[in-house]
């Protein structure tokens, strides 16, 4: 991989499954403890509010309490360390790339611990509950909600995602099951524009094919290892 100089780097829930936050798909995941449609969508939050609000405020409070793992400290030590372009494209919703001094980081579908204020547009960092209905502090409407990209919403900064992948002369997909677009489509994307793809997964996803190579084996394990050899360690 010598020859490699710009990375997009896509990173799913199994990055951060080893700080003992849960997938969504695996077995015990959190859609088999919720129903996506009674929590994850627009319409779940216009019928009943009280019911997301408190499962966001739930894992928004989890997700403070866990800390960066192995794979999340090596992807910020190649972000540190490479000279060309670098993009993580994260789809997940903890900040756990960025406390791990990550900073070339893009949040696709949102983060936890941003509100949206739908009265006003404005978006603020936020760490406490919602469920209480707490003021918007641009505007004072009660009418915050979690930044997160509910399904049948689109994800953000797609053209900056493409305009990566296009330059991107390597595409790595870390932790995911390859089961949501628009992110499942991205390998399959790179390989259309000639970029090398690379998987680093628990086991075979459901996109695993679509991969030039593909690695199994826990994510503080493949990681590490990788970044190592980017870094000619
Ligand atoms: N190391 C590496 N990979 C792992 C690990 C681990 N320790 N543990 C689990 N995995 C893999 C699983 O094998 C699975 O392929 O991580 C993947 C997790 O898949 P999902 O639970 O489907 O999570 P993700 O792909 O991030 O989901 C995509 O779905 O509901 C939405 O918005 C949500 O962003 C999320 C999107």
């Amino acid at each position: 991989m010598a020859d490699m100089r710009n990375i997009v780097i896509l990173t799913g829930a199994g990055i951060s499954a080893e700080s003992g936050i849960d997938t969504f798909r695996d077995a015990g995941g959190l859609w088999e403890q919720h129903k996506v449609e009674d929590v994850a969508t627009p319409e779940a939050f216009e019928r009943d509010p009280d019911l997301v609000l408190r499962f966001y405020d739930m894992r928004r409070e989890a997700i403070q309490a866990k800390q960066p793992n192995a794979a999340h400290e090596a992807l910020a030590k190649l972000d540190a360390a490479w000279d060309g372009e670098l993009l993580i494209v994260t789809q997940n919703v903890d900040d756990l790339h960025e406390r791990a001094g990550a900073s070339r980081v893009l949040h696709m579908h949102g983060t936890h611990l941003n509100a949206w204020c739908t009265a006003c547009d404005m978006r603020t960092k936020w760490t406490g509950p919602m469920l209480d209905r707490p003021a918007c502090p641009e505007c004072g409407e009660r009418a915050l909600r979690p930044d997160v990209v509910w399904f049948g919403e689109m994800p953000y900064e797609m053209d900056r995602i493409y305009a990566s992948l296009r330059k991107a002369d390597l595409f790595v997909s870390i932790g995911t099951s390859g089961a949501v677009y628009p992110a499942a489509g991205f390998v399959q994307e790179a390989r259309e524009m000639r970029v090398r793809t690379l998987e680093l997964n628990l086991e075979a996803s459901m996109g695993s094919r679509w991969f030039h190579e593909s690695r199994h084996g826990p994510a503080t394990q493949l990681v590490p290892q990788w970044v190592d050899e980017m870094l000619g360690g």
